[in-house]
């Protein structure tokens, strides 16, 4: 399944009674696993999570770190970008020029790299001695 058709058919078990905005997110890792997530709200708003944390809490769940390409969906007007929390998360586990797809539900795409999202991220080296 690519990851196109893999974050649209998570997107649609998103929980959203808040927002009502359905996002999916579909990882693909280093050995070829894709890993999908939702996101899932809840009515104490600051607990929800978004689709992309779900699908990498699923990769680690499973034992995979290494997050070749990304793809996220909803349905807005232009395509959706991780918020800053998830461009943070999405580089812990993929490097700068690691490909992400943004999608809305109309077929509108575009693309960018965690690199490019993320710029100046707050890295490992940043804590060497
Ligand atoms: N959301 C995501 O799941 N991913 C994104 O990339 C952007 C925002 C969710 C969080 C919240 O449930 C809803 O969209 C509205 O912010």
């Amino acid at each position: 399944m690519s990851l196109k058709e893999a974050a649209t058919k998570v997107r649609e078990n998103a929980h959203v009674p808040y927002s009502k905005f359905k996002v999916g997110a579909a990882v693909r890792t280093a050995s070829g696993a894709v890993f999908v997530g939702c996101n899932v709200e809840n009515v104490a708003y600051p607990e929800g999570t978004c689709a992309e944390a779900g699908a990498i809490a699923a990769m680690v769940a499973a034992g995979e770190t290494e997050i070749v390409e990304a793809y996220v969906i909803a349905g807005s007007p232009m395509p959706v970008t991780p918020c800053g929390g998830c461009r943070q998360k999405l580089a812990e586990f993929a490097k700068g020029d690691v490909p992400v797809t943004m999608a809305t539900t109309g077929g509108r795409e575009q693309k960018t790299t965690v690199g490019d999202l993320l710029p100046g991220v707050f890295s490992s080296a940043h804590m060497e001695s």
